[in-house]
């Protein structure tokens, strides 16, 4: 019997590609050099199935090109490269990876929610200059408390919850923003409370974004809702680039609008808007929430699995459409 042909668009791990290939016949971008869309749709010929990142983009015009494709196994809970409505026209089944990065996520969000507080990149990097001449400075980098302070979510899904539970530790107050309200119970147990988005701005210490990407949230933060915020205030991204308004963001930095930012996602990833490089109150790391090893192990079977089920005639534990 012909095996089913497979694609996995960037290097993964090697022992989830060695298990793939007893099942399928796998071509593997072990190389994990990005593809141009066109090199993509000539990889993808005569593919049944796809296992791709966010930087692949599947639009109507390059599904056109995939006449035998089954299904794309995003390795990430965010699909907002692919054109749902586009693949289930077409029949094409697409999964993610929700929850089994939940709580690393919430980590890196929480690493850059204090560092950008503590201002601790800059006093790393003061350190390594050799700047540091005399041991003690009373008023040596000071940053913004963390504990008592008021946390703000936008997004309360899997992982702003797992935001805000690590927020107990710090006895801060919590108020979240979502599409729709949680149930009583659960702001209970995460001691959370509903704000308008106006009211959240205004009031926290600390704004966290989490909202998925869409047209809808596009600039979800941009210069109006920046200028609610306190000016003792630090904006945290982890979700999605283009949530939040970076030319805005950059002006409000430069000028203190607000205190500082901390920022794992940017519009036009790889690149960064070049005002952030000369700014010393925003941190800032390449796009890496999921990215401890377990959890991209994890990720990765994940996706794994969900390819599998589908090119089997199974429902994926996954599905998007
Ligand atoms: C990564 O960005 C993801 O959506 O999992």
């Amino acid at each position: 019997m012909n095996r089913k042909a497979v694609l996995i668009t960037r290097g993964i791990l090697p022992e989830v590609v060695e298990a793939l290939s007893k099942r399928f016949a796998v071509e593997h971008n072990a190389e994990d050099r990005p593809w141009a869309p066109e090199e993509l749709a000539q990889h993808l010929r005569g593919k049944h199935g796809a296992m791709a990142t966010v930087m692949d983009r599947f639009d109507e015009a390059l599904l056109a090109q995939c006449p035998d494709l089954k299904v794309i196994s995003n390795i990430a809970v965010g699909y907002n490269n692919i054109d749902v409505p586009a693949a289930t026209r077409r029949g094409i089944r697409v999964t993610n990876t929700p929850g089994v990065l939940d709580d690393t996520t919430a980590d890196l969000t929480w690493s850059l929610l204090m560092a950008a507080a503590r201002r601790i990149a800059e006093a790393d990097a003061y350190v390594r200059r050799g700047d540091w001449k005399i041991a003690f400075g009373v008023q040596y980098f000071l940053g913004q408390d963390i504990h008592h302070a008021t946390l703000g979510i936008i997004g309360m899904g899997r992982i702003g919850q797992a935001v805000a539970r690590r927020a107990s530790g710090f006895d801060m107050r919590v108020l979240y923003n979502n599409r729709t309200r949680l149930a009583e119970a659960d702001e209970k147990r995460l001691n959370a409370r509903y704000a308008d988005r106006d009211r959240l701005l205004a009031e926290s210490d600390f704004v966290v974004v989490m909202a998925p990407y869409s047209p809808a949230t596009h600039h979800l933060i941009g210069a109006a809702e920046i200028a609610k915020m306190k000016p003792t205030a630090i904006l945290v991204n982890s979700a999605r680039g283009g949530v939040v308004d970076d030319a805005a963001l950059v002006d409000a930095l430069r000028a203190k609008r607000i205190a500082g930012a901390g920022l794992d996602v940017f519009e036009g990833e790889p690149k960064v808007n070049p005002g952030y490089l000369d700014l010393r109150n925003v941190v800032m790391t390449p796009h890496i929430g999921s990215a401890s090893r377990a959890t991209r192990i994890v990720m990765c079977n994940t996706a794994a699995a969900n390819m599998t089920a589908v090119l089997e005639g199974r429902d994926p534990p996954n599905p998007v459409n």
